[in-house]
């Protein structure tokens, strides 16, 4: 056998060997297939006996062919085994007995949970649940709030108008009170959730799109006393009796007399988390009711703030951003 004949051997070997290699159907067939080219008596071994016949110059880079004939078939071999499965091979079976592995479900945003709580509380309170549009006019968002043309709340910087300062995003919830009232007599006691707009700069505190929740109650002989023991007991269940609460006054277009309210933060001393006061006559009036006789206070909450303070959040962006690495630590 010549030389060339010898290479073209080994060129042979490998390529029947890693066709029959891939077409081993089985893992007997593979094992079959296996020892007929890399056993002792197989076909890789055997390609040494050309040796003897080759010039000596020639030698070692035949040696080297073979070796990487070999190690190609080697490897064809393994890729097959696990193409096969493990069970093919011999090996270990699955273990049934192992626990699954479960689905990941997904959880309540903490603003949507935060919203359910607090609506729960203010239920257990006597509060019924209500809502109102995004998109408001400016007699809702404004005029019947006691908010008239050209008061500063109703810049074109402060506001999100959609059309000629007619309609506008709602700046806040208390247009609620306003469709309330419009259309249900007192005495009534609702609360109602949800977005409010406002072109503010983003900051750990403040985001031009938040939630407050809105409250309003009218009856016969209501006071600042019913408001702030409402609110207390509000703030208490929601943080515990021991939690430190303040009312310090304030001014408000639709309440008088008006205050902040302030809850303190582990750490960071009183925060505000909302508005409060006595409706102002004039709204009560400006919506049907007669303020000779019915009376009635009113607050609204920012949600965003109850809900850093009810899940240690530190930056009121984390609740927008939606990063479940964050979310999935909220519970
Ligand atoms: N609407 C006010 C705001 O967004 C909050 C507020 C203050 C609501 C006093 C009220 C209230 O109902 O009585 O800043």
């Amino acid at each position: 056998m010549t030389g060339h004949d010898a290479f073209e051997q080994v060129r042979l070997v490998l390529e029947e060997g890693e066709r029959a290699v891939a077409s081993a159907a089985d893992a007997a067939a593979l094992a079959a297939v296996k020892s007929a080219l890399l056993g002792k008596s197989g076909r890789i071994p055997a390609l040494m006996e050309h040796l003897r016949a080759l010039p000596k110059e020639e030698k070692p880079r035949f040696g080297a062919e073979v070796n990487v004939a070999k190690k190609r078939i080697e490897d064809a071999v393994l890729e097959r085994e696990a193409v096969l499965g493990r069970a093919a091979t011999g090996g270990p079976r699955e273990d049934l007995t192992l626990p699954g592995i479960a689905p990941a479900t997904g959880s309540l945003h903490p603003i949507t949970r935060t919203i359910r709580e607090v609506v729960r509380v203010f239920g257990t309170l006597g509060f019924e649940e209500t809502d109102g549009p995004e998109i408001e006019d400016e007699f809702h968002n404004f005029v019947a709030l006691n908010i008239p043309e050209h008061h500063p709340a109703r810049d074109e910087a402060d506001n999100f108008y959609v059309s000629n300062r007619r309609l506008l995003l709602r700046s806040q919830t208390s247009t609620i009170q306003v469709r309330t009232m419009e259309t249900r007599r007192p005495p009534l006691r609702i609360v109602a959730a949800g977005r409010v707009y406002r072109p503010d700069t983003v900051d750990a505190t403040h985001h031009y799109m938040f939630h407050q929740i809105e409250g309003l109650a009218i009856d016969e002989g209501l006071s600042m006393a019913d408001l702030k023991t409402t609110l207390l007991a509000f703030v208490r269940t929601l943080y515990g009796e021991d939690v430190n609460v303040r009312l310090r006054p304030s001014f408000f277009p639709f309440t008088e007399p008006s205050a902040e309210i302030d809850v303190e933060f582990p750490g960071r001393g009183y925060v505000e988390i909302g508005g409060c006061g006595m409706v102002d006559p004039a709204v009560l009036e400006a919506c049907g009711v007669d303020a000779a006789r019915w009376s009635g206070f009113a607050f609204g909450l920012g949600i965003e703030r109850l809900a850093m303070r009810r899940f240690a959040v530190p930056d009121i962006r984390r609740l927008t951003e939606n990063d479940v690495r964050f979310l999935r630590q909220v519970h």
